[in-house]
């Protein structure tokens, strides 16, 4: 199944997580980043990403390029921002949804320590699907490195080869 993971990522986390997965499934990736980036230090750090998020924000983003029909299914990757899945996914979503439907998605996050189920949720909400093909939930796996991390990787990416 021809797969490409679609992903934003501040600090790395997000973005070492989809090498992992691409190399494991044969994937193409498609990082995605607002034109304006988000402040990535310091306290603005957290309130200007968690007001957009909050707010339900779709920044504009930097020109990608991505043709649904190339692919079978996406994996999406996301950092968890105060609960929600980060807002360059939903700039996305919003301007490749009817191209998207009928695909299956799978779906992964990176947190600090909670909140991924509830980002996950929502996530599958924008895109109006019952359930993900597989989903994943990591915390913080460059900068806080736990020996279970690629075991769950792997078990995320089984599930998607037995497809
Ligand atoms: C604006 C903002 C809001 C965040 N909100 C949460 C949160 O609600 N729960 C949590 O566990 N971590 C939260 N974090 C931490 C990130 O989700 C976490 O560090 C993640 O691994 C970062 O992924 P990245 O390196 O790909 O950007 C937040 C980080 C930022 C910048």
């Amino acid at each position: 199944m021809k797969t490409v993971i679609v992903y934003y990522s501040m600090s790395g986390n997000t973005a070492q997580t989809a090498e992992k997965i691409a190399a494991q499934l044969g994937a193409d990736l498609l990082r995605i980043a607002p034109v304006t980036a988000y402040p990535d230090a310091g306290a603005k750090k957290f309130i200007w990403g968690g007001k957009s998020a909050l707010m339900g924000e779709a920044p504009r983003l930097q020109p990608y390029k991505f043709n649904a029909a190339d692919y079978d299914r996406v994996i999406f990757g996301t950092p968890v921002w105060a609960s929600c899945y980060a807002p360059p996914l939903r700039t996305f979503i919003k301007e490749n949804a009817p191209a998207l439907q009928g695909k299956p998605f799978a779906a992964y996050a990176c947190q600090g320590g909670s909140g991924a189920d509830k980002a996950l949720k929502k996530l599958r909400i924008s895109l109006g699907i019952e359930k993900f093909a597989a989903v994943l939930a990591l915390n913080d796996p460059k900068d806080r490195p736990a020996p279970e991390n690629d075991k769950r990787i792997a078990d995320f990416c089984k599930l998607l080869k037995a497809e």
